[in-house]
C-alpha cells in the first residue's frame, strides 16, 4: 500500500535491525486518515472472503481494525491480554509469549463473541508470529477458524510472515519490511 509506505519513509524511526518506531502515526499517535485507508484497503482485499467478521489483538491493531469493521460492514471483536488466568467458564484464554516485548500472556474473549465463526485476525505488526499461531490455537478451542490475517506493517526478515505462509497460512500483509538500518535510518521494503 503506497500511502503506508510514505508514512513508514517519512515518519518511521529505525531502533535497531530489529525495531522500526511508527510512534508517529500508528501505536501513540494515530493518524485517523491513514487508518482510514488501511482499513478501506484490508475491507476491499477480503471482500470475495467467506467470513463472520474481525478479531485483533489489543491495542494497536484496534485502530486500522475499525475501520475495516466499517468499509466490510462485518463485526469486529478486540481480543483482551490478560496477565492471568480466569476462573469463569464464559471466557476463553490461550497462553502467549511476545518475543519481542518478552512477556507473557493470555490472549482472553468472552466465547460467545467469538464462537462458531470464520473470522479475519487483523494486526498491526508481524514479527514472530506468536500472535498469530496463539490466536489461531483460541479460535479452534472454540471451533471457530481463522480464514485469513490481514497485517499492517510484516518485517519480513523476521521468521513470522516465510514460515507460517509455507504452513499455508493465508497472510495479505500491506507493507513487508526486508531490511532495517539504524546507522542511515534506511527502512527496505520486500516488494
Ligand atoms: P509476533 O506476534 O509476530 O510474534 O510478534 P511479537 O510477539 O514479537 O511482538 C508483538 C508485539 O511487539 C506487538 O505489540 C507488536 O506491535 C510489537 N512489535 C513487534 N515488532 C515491532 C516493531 O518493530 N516496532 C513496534 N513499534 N512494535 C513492534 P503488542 O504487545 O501487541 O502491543 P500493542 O502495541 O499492540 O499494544
Amino acid at each position: 500500500m503506497e500511502l503506508l509506505k510514505e508514512y513508514i519513509q517519512k515518519y518511521g524511526v529505525v531502533l535497531s535491525e530489529e525495531a522500526l518506531n511508527v510512534s508517529q502515526f500508528l501505536n501513540e499517535q494515530v493518524n485517523a486518515e491513514l487508518m482510514q485507508e488501511i482499513g478501506k484497503d484490508f475491507a476491499a482485499y477480503f471482500a470475495e472472503y467467506d467470513y463472520d467478521g474481525f478479531v485483533t489483538v489489543e491495542s494497536s491493531g484496534i485502530a486500522p481494525s475499525i475501520f475495516a469493521s466499517l468499509y466490510a460492514n462485518k463485526p469486529l471483536v478486540v481480543i483482551k491480554k490478560k496477565p492471568a488466568l480466569l476462573d469463569n467458564p464464559n471466557f476463553i484464554q490461550e497462553e502467549c509469549t511476545s518475543f519481542t516485548k518478552k512477556n507473557d500472556y493470555y490472549l482472553t474473549s468472552q466465547k460467545k463473541l467469538i464462537e462458531n465463526r470464520k473470522l479475519i485476525l487483523l494486526d498491526d505488526f508481524l514479527a514472530e508470529g506468536n500472535v498469530m499461531i496463539h490466536v489461531e490455537e483460541l479460535l479452534a478451542k472454540v471451533n471457530s477458524t481463522l480464514v485469513a490475517t490481514g497485517i499492517v506493517i510484516s518485517k519480513d526478515f523476521q521468521p513470522g510472515f516465510q514460515k507460517l505462509s509455507q504452513q499455508g497460512k493465508e497472510i495479505y500483509r500491506l507493507a513487508g519490511i526486508s531490511a532495517l538500518d539504524p546507522l542511515t535510518n534506511t527502512i527496505t521494503f520486500s516488494e
